[in-house]
Parts: structure tokens; sequence; C-alpha cells
């Protein structure tokens, strides 16, 4: 071989190379500074924006320290995959009035997106949460959550705290395989509305290994939320891993496929839930294939609830308002521990579309802390039970 076909050779093979290489785009290269005090805006966008263009796999990276950062969007498409690495702590201002969005920090139309790196997201909620008036005031002002994806395909969430949400902690809408894992998020018990995960319009979504304990549910699964796989989620404080609230607009598409599995749930207000408005709303929307399997209820007030009476707040409940969300092949498997009021399974389901099949299968719930007694009540329940069923079966 000669000289001259090494360094053709070369030539061809290192510009290849060179076009997929993999960079790095340190924060602190585009004048970010972690003083707490400094916004650092620009700064990520600025990097994000380079590391987008990069034709190459790139990593955002956001290095130990504590960071003052506003409401920001990063936005692809990009030309690779993305690495935002988070090591250090973000932290969201206070002020509720300096968000024009309901989102703190926001993730859209990007195709391999990985997030994570040990961080903290600190939502500073405290502040807000007094300024939340949404179960009485209709036109609320809508607080923003921590971390929204929106358009994302292939996601992995991975390895972040989120405390203090002002709002949800993480929101998925319009997203396609993604998982999320080795999460923690935390936020008082009282705290409104602070959501854990909630997801709308998304397929294709792993949720494992998540510690939730929060002031609203831990997950909340709503219209078009399909293929869904949670496992070993802890829960608590916090209302459950809930499906819906469903039905209370037209056009929503359907809830399918969702495995609910070896998860726990500790002093929540709810286990495994499935709640749709009491509405007069005439709707074509199912919710349908859901599987609950290994589940350890500690001291749960309603360890497993269909509500489809669902109404928080007014105006519905008037005479003749019935849920019209029709609700089939719903299994529960191996559910055991403890509930802390009177119910085990409170499965109230709609005269105008009575819940079908239905299927309890060695369930064993007794009473702890207040609770003496234990019952199961069922209405317009179609469905059947298998093996143990402690308290009796009400199907
Ligand atoms: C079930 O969850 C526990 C923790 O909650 C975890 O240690 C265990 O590995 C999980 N088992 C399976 C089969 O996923
Ligand atoms: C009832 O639902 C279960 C899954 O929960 C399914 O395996 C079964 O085939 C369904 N039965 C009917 C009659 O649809
Ligand atoms: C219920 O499950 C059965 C058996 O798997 C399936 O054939 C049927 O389509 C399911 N019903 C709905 C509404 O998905």
């Amino acid at each position: 071989m000669n000289t001259n076909f090494l360094s053709v050779f070369c030539l061809l093979v290192c510009i290849a190379e060179a076009k997929n290489e993999y960079k790095l785009f340190n924060v602190l290269n585009y004048g970010a500074r972690a003083d707490d005090r400094t916004d650092n805006t620009m700064a990520f966008l600025k990097a994000w924006s380079d590391a987008c263009r990069w034709r190459g796999k790139s990593t955002v990276l956001i290095p130990q320290g504590s960071y003052m950062l506003n409401e920001v969007i990063f936005s692809g498409p990009c030309n690779s995959w993305m690495n935002f690495q988070i090591e250090g702590r973000l932290k969201a201002p206070s002020d509720i009035y300096s968000f024009k969005t309901d989102s703190w920090i926001s993730f859209r139309y990007v195709n391999n997106l990985y997030v994570g790196g040990g961080g903290t997201l600190d939502g500073q909620g405290a502040v807000a949460w007094a300024k939340n008036d949404c179960q009485k005031n209709r036109n609320c002002r809508v607080l923003p959550g921590t971390m929204t994806f929106q358009f994302i395909t292939n996601g992995y969430i991975h390895h972040m705290r989120s405390i203090n949400s002002k709002q949800n902690h993480f929101t998925l809408y319009g997203c396609k395989n993604m998982v999320l894992t080795k999460l923690k998020l935390i936020a008082p018990f009282n705290s409104p509305n602070t959501d854990g995960i909630k997801i709308a319009l998304s397929m294709g979504i792993t949720i494992t290994s998540v510690s939730i304990g929060t002031g609203d549910d831990c997950i909340a699964m709503l219209y078009g939320t399909k293929g869904v796989r949670i496992s070993d989620v802890f829960c608590g404080p916090g209302h459950g891993i809930s499906i819906g609230s469903l039905g209370k607009n037209n056009g929503e598409e359907d809830v399918d496929d969702i495995v609910v599995k070896n998860c726990t749930f500790s002093g929540t207000n709810n286990g495994v839930r499935i709640k749709t408005w009491s509405s007069i709303l005439q709707t074509t929307t199912h919710v349908s294939n859901i599987h609950y399997e290994d589940i350890v209820m500690d001291k749960v007030q309603n360890p497993i609830i269909i509500d489809q009476n669902y109404c928080p707040s007014l105006p519905c409940n008037a005479k003749g308002e019935v849920s019209s969300v029709q609700i089939s092949n719903v299994s529960y498997k191996y559910i055991r521990g403890s509930g802390n009021a009177d119910v085990a399974a409170s499965l109230q389901c709609s005269p105008n579309k009575p819940c079908q099949n239905i299927t309890m299968e060695n369930i064993n719930l007794w009473p702890s802390g207040r609770s003496r007694k234990l019952n199961n009540e069922c209405l317009h329940v179609i469905g059947a039970s298998y093996g143990t069923q402690i308290p009796h079966a009400c199907i």
C-alpha cells in the first residue's frame, strides 16, 4: 500500500467517523453559573442549540452545583440523539407570574432523548400551592409542572429527583416509546395537584423503579394512553395510580392495554383507581384491557376503586347524570394488604354502561388503623371472581 492510498482511505473513514463523533456541550462553557442566583436560561438554551445541531451524538452537561433556571423549552428536531445530563440541582423561580406556560422545563419534538444524571429538579412549589384555587375557581391560573415531554419518540428518563413541583412533576403528551426509571418524586401530601407522572395521548410507556410521594395521583393516565407497563413503583403519600379522570370532554381517545405490577401503596387515599366523570355527555370512550397484579396495600383508604360518579367539583351529579365511558376487561390479581376505611374494593360502574368482564383473583385485604371491617361494594358490574376472596367478593 502506498501512502497515497492510506491518506485517501483515512480521508474517507475519518470523515465518516467525524460525522458521528460524540461531543460534550458543558453549560459552563456557555456562561452558566452555579451560584443559585444567575438566570441560566440563555446559557442552557445555547448549549442545547449547539448540541441539537451537532451531527453526531451529543451530551448537554450540567455539572454539579445549584443553578437558577427560568421557564425553558428545549426543542427539536435534532440531528442525532440527545443526552441531557443533569448532575447539578436546577431551581425554578418561586414566583408563578414569571411563567407564561404550564411547564417549567419542556422537551419537544426530539427523537432519541436521554434525560438523567443523578441531579435534582427543585420546583420551589411552596409559595405556589397557596395560590392554587382550582377547586373553587374555574378560571384559575394553571401552575407550571416541573418537566414536560411533548412529542418525544424514544425517550429514556432516568436517575433524577424532583422535589416540590408547583403542579405535576413529570408530564408526557404525544410521546411514544418512553422509559421512566430510577426516579424519586417528592412533594407534601397536602400540596394540590402535584401529580407524580401524568400521561395523555401517549403509547409504549414503561415506568419502573420509581418512588413517588406527593399530593395528588402518583401516576395519572388520561385520554389516549395506550400500552403502559408500570412495575416496582412505590406510591405514598398520594392518591394512587389512576386511570382518568375521563368522560368530561367530547372526543377523548380510549385508554387501552395497561399493566400495573409489583407495586406498593402506603398510606394513600387510593390504590388502583379508574375514575370517570358523572356527566350527561355522551361519549364513546372505552377503558379496556387493564391488568393489576402483585400489588401490596399498606393502610390504603380505597385499595381497589372504580368510580364512575367522579365529581370533585361542581357542576355534576345532578339528577340523571351518568358516565357513558365503557369500562371492560379489567383484572385484579394477587392484591394483598390492609385498608384503613370500610371498603376493600369499591366498584361503582355506570348504569348506562355497566362494567364488562371485571375479574378478581386472589384478593386478600384486611382492616388496619382506623378500620374495623372491610366490605366490597359493587354496582353495575359484570364479571367473575376466582381463588381467595377476603373480604367476600361482590361479583
Ligand atoms: C418488585 O418490587 C420490589 C421493590 O418494590 C423489587 O425489589 C423487586 O425486584 C420487584 N420484583 C420484580 C419481579 O420486579
Ligand atoms: C376478560 O378479560 C381478560 C383479561 O382481563 C381476558 O383474558 C379475557 O379473555 C376476557 N374475557 C372476555 C370474555 O372478553
Ligand atoms: C376483551 O378481551 C378479549 C379477549 O382478550 C378481547 O377479544 C376483546 O376485544 C377485549 N375487549 C376490548 C373492549 O378490548
